[in-house]
């Protein structure tokens, strides 16, 4: 049910310090932390005596002491030490994961650590660029990641769950294009010299006419970059602009639960940062909404008879593509298995 060979986010790097932090990831216990050193490590969160969750335990210098019965491992994963016995059996050992960290989060690798390719990591540059300035935050979502994924690709969705904010009439009105191009999905919609939704009014200062951009980028396994943009019409002019890139990253804790990390950065009014805290809360106001819509979904695609079918309509060609190329990936990863 999960693609295994890809890069989750399992944390903010901020989040990660000399401490146990447990996460559940694609249905797997991990428990990471960071080194004496500040490399961050990333172990199955299961103590292979007697399974007990190592993050309930304790870091002795890199590695860590399992709270139950004192079984030691170090940062590999290797017992290291086993109280009142000097055998130590081979197979004494918790998984450790690929941890790399980039564009402000934490990623692992779930599959086979031989395929572990950081070329495979989104590129989320607009997190750590030069010039460019972050606003951000993790969202607990009680619905399956999917549905987040299909949300971010369907943006037709902003003029009725976000007329407060980044949805009026020119969002449905105006066609997206939908690309497949090998395991990503490109969209684009642009809007010429239309009416600005109230967060761009309200941030640009002026309710003008703007031609407003959309350029969306899908990367697997839940990855979706918008490139936004709002140029005076008939100008790429940027001293006038509005610009910035929702990065979203949606990790699977199970089935039916994510976590969603999610920045706002943007290239314009750096420094302001009364102007971050207003993006910071219209963003997650906006999110939420999309929460209450998407886990009303879940409920309802738990409880329903199994012979219940949706309809598609035109505007879920992003969603599709998305849900096409993940689904050919983890059946590739399920053949390969067998
Ligand atoms: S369960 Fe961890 S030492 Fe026994
Ligand atoms: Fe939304």
């Amino acid at each position: 049910m999960f693609l295994k060979n890809a890069w989750y986010v399992a944390a903010w790097s901020h989040e990660i310090k000399r401490e146990l932090v447990p996460r559940w990831i694609a249905g797997e216990p991990l428990v990471l932390y960071r080194t004496e050193a500040g490399q961050a490590v990333a172990l199955e969160d299961r103590c292979p005596h007697r399974r007990a969750a190592l993050s309930l335990g304790r870091l002795v210098g890199d590695g860590v002491q399992c709270g139950y019965h004192g079984v030691t491992l170090d940062s590999s994963g290797v017992c290291v030490k086993i109280p009142g016995q000097e055998r130590i059996p081979p197979t004494m050992k918790a998984r450790s994961y690929r941890v790399v960290e980039k564009w402000q989060w934490v990623w692992v690798w779930l599959g086979e650590p031989e395929a572990a390719d950081e070329a495979l990591i989104p590129d989320f540059r607009w997190n750590s660029e030069p010039g460019w300035v972050y606003t951000g935050g993790t969202i607990d979502v009680k619905a399956n990641y999917q549905l987040l994924t299909d949300n971010l690709l369907d943006l037709t969705h902003e003029t009725y769950v976000h007329a407060k904010t980044i949805g009026n009439r020119a969002v449905i009105e105006t066609p997206m294009s939908c690309e497949v191009q090998g395991n990503e999905v490109h969209l684009q919609r642009i809007m010429p010299n239309t009416p600005p939704p109230p967060l761009f009014a309200k941030v640009r200062g002026t309710d003008a006419p703007i031609d407003r951009w959309q350029v969306i980028r899908f990367q697997v396994p839940a990855n979706i970059s918008i490139d936004a943009r709002a140029y005076p019409p008939g100008t790429q002019d940027m001293t006038h602009a509005l610009r910035w890139f929702s990065i979203n990253s949606i990790t699977p804790v199970d089935a039916t639960t994510s976590r969603y990390y999610w920045t706002i950065t943007r290239c314009f009014a750096q420094d302001d940062t009364a102007l971050t805290d207003l993006i910071h809360k219209a963003i997650l106001a906006t999110f939420m909404e999309d929460v209450v819509v998407i886990e009303a979904q879940q409920v309802r695609i738990q409880t329903d008879r199994a012979d219940k079918q949706e309809v598609g309509i035109r505007a879920d060609a992003g969603a599709l593509g998305a849900r096409r190329i993940l689904e050919r990936l983890i059946r590739q990863e399920t053949e390969q298995a067998i």
